[in-house]
């Protein structure tokens, strides 16, 4: 279609091993039931995988707490399993790339094993490692970041838990470990590397104490109770108070530009993209990552087109200014993040939206990112037992409220099941059968499953209709697949005042695309009929979520329903 690369025209689709699709009835998704499921991924039209880490693990952070950076955890199979898996997705042209932590290891990991059992042993330096903490920072996840190992009489770094000790990149013995597991991937055929938490590899050498006059449990009582812009303002204003010294601290650029010539090195086809949303890791458009993602964009409580607007803005204007032009990204979710349906939902139009959301990440300009069960619809789940809940992050929130907040257990439950990445990472809801399909029904599986497979919110019943959110997603993956407009070409803002619908068109050479997406619980009349790039044209439909009569529609009186998704070609007079 162009001389973009794969990467560049791909949509992703984000899968949580833990939670895809359970072989052999251990309640613990696999790779095996990722393979099987293959073939619903081709006919869904995506055309690569992000899998969230796959490595051995002791499960403190779901898997970020790797303890071998070059074997896959039991529980999902063996390197055979992934062999077949990932030939099985190259025969069905699904690229896949990993996910890599290089922040920290887990505190299982040989190499940390080896790091705290003395001060003198060969992998003493692979760690950070003080007599006596040397400042008051904080773990972003578990409260303080000094943690005392007695085997050593010292204590060590971590930003994230304390299973989770931050490896010291100035080391070059540590690098060159973690090159390696790299080209073992890369070696065996991946496509890439989603490159986890960057920001925080590095910490400022001169230790300086935040001056933040809260903790973390303080900080996310406050950040629960903020709810004016002023306390939103404050609420970030504190966070970044308590991990400036921590975070974007100098040196990963020249990190970034070390892996980037790694990839470089096999067949100028492989990729990374950064977990942080600064343009900065671009590098010169050519020597850092390929992508990063538009967080900015997802981080709204509701999406609505001014938001869109001076995001894209924004992001395009930074993007077009380095040196060699790079390529956006867009996402709403991950498995770190509310469910799409849930977070930017009214509670009224909730389906509506959850179809506008999809059109407004296959539109934009840019790699699309989706996450595992949004194409059904998949909604956040509150827990409500302690006992159940998985991420750590949020049983240590829990624990630590009740405990020295004196924070009633019931309150303390309610909002951690809201705060728990648990909500979004529940198996995911193949069919109406118990267990939604994901285990068998003697499974008691790892998460619950949301119960609402019953309602109509799982893979089999959504295939059977074709009303639903998955053939919706399904339609429009292959209309964006046939369209370069919606794949190679510009964004123009149009209608740039409009409060109730997002309006743009996409140009290309080929084609040029007109998009609008109705935020509105109104019918809307629309003239498009000014732009030069319409003006005494006609339109010609390429997808609508709504049911139209006419295919030839005349750009002056548009008439676009409640909550439409319409997209259409503007048609060249005949030559
Ligand atoms: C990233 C991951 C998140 C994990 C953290 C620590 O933010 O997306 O799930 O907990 O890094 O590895």
């Amino acid at each position: 279609m162009s001389n973009l690369k794969w990467w560049q025209t791909a949509v992703f689709y984000q899968i949580y091993p833990r939670s895809f699709a359970d072989s052999n009835g251990d309640g613990i998704g696999d790779f095996k039931g990722i393979t099987e499921k293959l073939d619903y991924l081709q006919d869904l039209g995506i055309d690569a995988l992000w899998l969230s880490p796959h490595f051995p693990s002791p499960n403190w952070d779901c898997g970020y707490d790797i303890s071998d950076y070059v074997n896959v955890a039991p529980e999902y199979g063996t390197l055979d399993d992934f062999k077949t898996f990932l030939a099985e997705s190259h025969k069905r042209n699904i690229r896949v790339i990993l996910d890599l932590v290089l922040n920290h290891t887990s505190d299982e990991h040989p190499w940390f094993l080896e790091s705290k059992s003395s001060r003198d042993n060969p992998k003493a330096d692979w760690y950070v490692w003080f007599d006596t903490p040397p400042n008051n920072w904080l773990s972003c996840f578990d409260g303080d970041a000094w943690t005392y190992a007695p085997e050593r009489g010292q204590y060590y770094y971590h930003y994230f838990m304390k299973q989770q000790p931050d490896l010291n990149w100035h080391n070059p013995e540590v690098k060159k470990a973690m090159w390696d597991a790299v080209r073992f991937w890369l070696d065996l055929g991946v496509d890439g590397y989603r490159l986890d938490a960057i920001g925080t590899i590095y910490e400022d050498p001169n230790l300086t104490p935040h001056k933040s006059k809260m903790n973390l449990a303080e900080w996310r009582r406050f950040a629960e109770r903020a709810k004016t812009p002023q306390e939103k303002k404050l609420r970030d204003k504190y966070w970044t108070d308590m991990f400036q010294y921590q975070w974007g601290q100098p040196g990963v650029h020249d990190l970034m530009k070390e892996l980037r010539s790694i990839l470089d090195d096999y067949d100028g086809d492989r990729m990374l993209v950064g977990e942080d949303d600064n343009i900065a890791y671009h590098g010169n458009g050519n020597d850092e990552l390929h992508l990063v993602f538009n967080f900015p964009l997802m981080r709204a409580e509701r999406i609505t087109p001014g938001h869109i607007r001076s995001n894209q803005k924004q992001r395009l204007a930074q993007l077009e200014a380095l040196p060699t032009k790079s390529w956006p990204c867009n996402t709403l979710g991950n498995h770190d993040s509310p469910r799409i349906y849930t977070r930017y939902g009214d509670k009224q139009h909730d389906a509506a939206l959850a179809r506008v959301h999809a059109a407004l990440v296959l539109t934009l300009k840019g790699t699309a990112f989706l996450y595992n069960g949004e194409e059904i619809g998949m909604t956040d789940y509150m827990l409500t037992d302690i006992s159940q809940v998985k991420d750590t992050m949020g049983s240590w929130y829990y624990h630590t409220i009740v405990t020295e907040m004196g924070v009633h257990p019931g309150e303390a439950m309610r909002v951690t099941a809201e705060m728990t990445r648990d909500k979004n990472r529940t198996p995911m809801q193949w069919s109406n059968n118990t267990n939604g399909g994901f285990s068998p029904a003697s499974a008691a599986t790892w998460l619950p499953v949301n119960p609402n497979y019953k309602e109509g919110i799982n893979v089999k019943d959504q295939q059977h209709n074709p009303d639903s959110l998955l053939n919706y997603y399904k339609h429009l993956l292959r209309v964006r697949k046939k369209a370069p407009a919606l794949i190679e070409g510009e964004y123009v803002p149009l209608h740039t005042t409009a409060k109730d619908y997002f309006a743009f068109l996409r140009i290309s050479e080929k084609q040029t695309a007109l998009v609008v997406l109705s935020f509105s619980r109104e019918h809307l009349e629309l003239d498009f009929s000014r732009p030069k790039e319409i003006k005494g044209r006609d339109l010609s439909l390429l997808f609508s979520s709504a049911v139209r009569s006419s295919a030839e529609l005349s750009p002056k009186n548009l008439h676009i329903g409640a909550f439409e998704v319409f997209i259409a070609e503007v048609k060249y007079p005949p030559r």
